[in-house]
C-alpha cells in the first residue's frame, strides 16, 4: 500500500521514509511542498528521497498561494500569537491541502507526517487531513516514542543521510523561521549568534538607517520605495531589507496546544516589518470603534491559526469582516530602520480620518466653546463614586 509522507529531508522526515518501509510496510511516496523555504531546503529533499528509499519524490510549489491566501490574510488580521507572527503555524494547513492532493492522486492509503507528540505541528497537519480526506494518518516518530537522539542513531544505522551541521530544529518558510532544540531548550541559554541566518545582531547591523515607503492596498503590501511587487518579492524584500537591520528576532517562551511551555526562537523581520507598517496605517483609516474590534479579532485570529483550526468556520467569518474593514486601508507609510529597531516616520491614506484642520489649534471652524457642555458631565459615575463611596 501507499503512503504519501510530507518529506522536508530534515532529521524526522528522514528517519519517517525508512520507518515506514520497515515497519508498516509501505510504499513511501515524498513530497516537498514549496512555501518557501531557501532554494537548498528545496532541492536536498529531492536529492536524498529515493537514497532513503522513496520511490517517487514531488516537489510541489505552493509559494504564491501561500503568500496571498495565507500570509496576507494574517496581515489584514495582525495575527501574533504571544508576539510570534505565527509562520509555521501558517504554512501546515496549506502542506497539508496539497498532500492530501496528491494521496488522492497517487491512491494511497495513507498520509504520513513527521511530528513528534510533543508539538503543534501534529493538531495542525491532522485537523486539515481531517477535513479533506478519509486516508489514515500515520505518525511514525509520536507513534514509536522516539527522542531525537533516537532518531540520530536510527539515520546512522541505516545509512541515512542527515544534515550533520543541523543541531538544531529549524522549520522555514517565507513568513518566518524557527530554532528550537538543543541548548536553546534552557530558557536562560542566550541564543548563540550562529543560531540566526535571517537577521543580523543589532550591533552588526549598518550603522546607516534606511527609510523606506511601503504602499499598501486594501490591507495588504503592494510596493516598496514606488516599486511594485509580488506578494512573494514583496515579502523576501521585506525579509531582506529588515534582516539587514537587525529587525524581527523573538525570543519568547510560548504555550503549545497541549499546554507545555516551550521556549521558541523567530526570524521574521519581514512580517515584523510589514505588520507595523500595516498598523501604522489603520490608525489613520479606521475608526476608534473598528480598531478596539480589530484588536478582538487579531487575538481569536492568531488562536484558531496557532491552535491549527484553520478549517473552522469563524476563521472564514472573521476574514468576511477583516476584508470589509480592510477595504479602507490603502495607502502609504514611512518606516525608518536603524540598528534593530523600527519607527514609523508617516503616513498617508486617501481614506484618512485624520483631518489636520479639525484637530490643529490653530483652527477656528470648529468653536471650542461648543464643548464645555459636552465636557461638563463626563465622567458622571466617576464623580458620583468619589462622592457617595469616599466622603470618609
Ligand atoms: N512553535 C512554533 C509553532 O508551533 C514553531 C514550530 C516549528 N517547528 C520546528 N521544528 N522548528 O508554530
Ligand atoms: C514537532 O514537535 O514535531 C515540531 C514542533 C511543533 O510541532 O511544535
Amino acid at each position: 500500500e501507499k503512503v504519501v509522507l510530507a518529506f522536508s529531508g530534515g532529521l524526522d522526515t528522514s528517519v519517517c521514509v525508512k520507518l515506514l518501509e520497515e515497519k508498516y510496510d509501505m510504499e513511501v511516496i515524498t513530497a516537498c511542498v514549496d512555501v518557501g523555504q531557501p532554494e537548498d531546503e528545496i532541492e536536498r529533499p529531492g536529492m536524498v528521497a529515493n537514497k532513503i528509499g522513496s520511490s517517487k519524490h514531488y516537489t510541489i510549489d505552493a509559494k504564491d498561494e501561500f503568500a496571498s491566501e495565507f500570509i496576507f490574510k494574517a496581515v489584514k488580521a495582525n495575527a501574533l500569537y504571544e508576539g510570534y507572527p505565527l509562520s509555521t503555524a501558517l504554512a501546515r494547513p496549506l502542506i497539508a491541502m496539497k498532500i492530501v492532493e496528491l494521496a488522492e492522486k497517487e491512491g494511497a492509503a495513507a498520509i504520513a507526517h513527521g511530528c513528534t507528540g510533543k508539538g503543534n505541528d501534529q493538531f495542525r497537519f491532522e485537523s486539515t487531513i481531517r477535513s479533506g480526506s478519509v486516508c489514515d494518518i500515520i505518525a511514525p516518530v509520536r507513534d514509536l516514542n522516539l527522542t531525537r537522539t533516537e532518531e540520530m542513531e536510527y539515520a546512522k544505522s541505516h545509512g541515512i543521510p542527515t544534515p550533520s551541521d543541523k543541531l538544531y530544529s529549524i522549520d522555514e518558510n517565507l513568513w518566518g523561521r524557527s530554532i528550537e532544540g538543543d541548548i536553546l531548550e534552557d530558557p536562560m541559554v542566550e541564543t548563540p549568534e550562529e543560531a540566526f541566518s535571517w537577521t543580523r545582531s543589532s550591533e552588526d547591523a549598518p550603522n546607516d538607517a534606511q527609510i523606506i515607503e511601503m504602499e499598501f492596498e486594501a490591507g495588504v503590501p503592494v510596493a516598496i520605495d514606488g516599486e511594485k511587487m509580488t506578494p512573494v518579492q514583496l515579502i523576501r524584500e521585506c525579509n531582506r531589507i529588515a534582516g539587514m537591520h537587525g529587525i524581527g528576532r523573538v525570543d519568547i517562551v510560548e504555550d503549545r496546544i497541549i499546554g507545555l511551555k516551550s521556549r521558541e526562537n523567530y526570524e521574521t523581520p519581514g512580517a515584523m516589518l510589514i505588520i507595523t507598517a500595516h498598523k501604522a496605517l489603520e490608525q489613520i483609516s479606521l475608526t476608534r470603534e473598528e480598531l478596539k474590534f480589530a484588536e478582538t479579532i487579531s487575538q481569536t485570529y492568531a488562536e484558531l491559526v496557532y491552535n491549527g483550526l484553520w478549517h473552522e468556520p469563524l476563521r472564514e467569518d472573521l476574514d468576511a469582516i477583516v476584508d470589509k474593514m480592510q477595504t479602507r486601508v490603502t495607502g502609504k507609510v514611512m518606516v525608518k530602520l536603524h540598528k534593530g529597531g523600527m519607527r514609523i516616520l508617516g503616513r498617508e491614506s486617501p481614506c484618512s480620518l485624520y483631518s489636520q484642520d479639525a484637530v490643529s489649534f490653530e483652527d477656528k471652524e470648529m468653536d471650542q466653546r461648543e464643548m464645555a457642555g459636552m465636557v461638563k458631565n463626563y465622567g458622571l459615575q466617576a464623580a458620583c463614586y468619589q462622592k457617595v463611596c469616599k466622603k470618609d
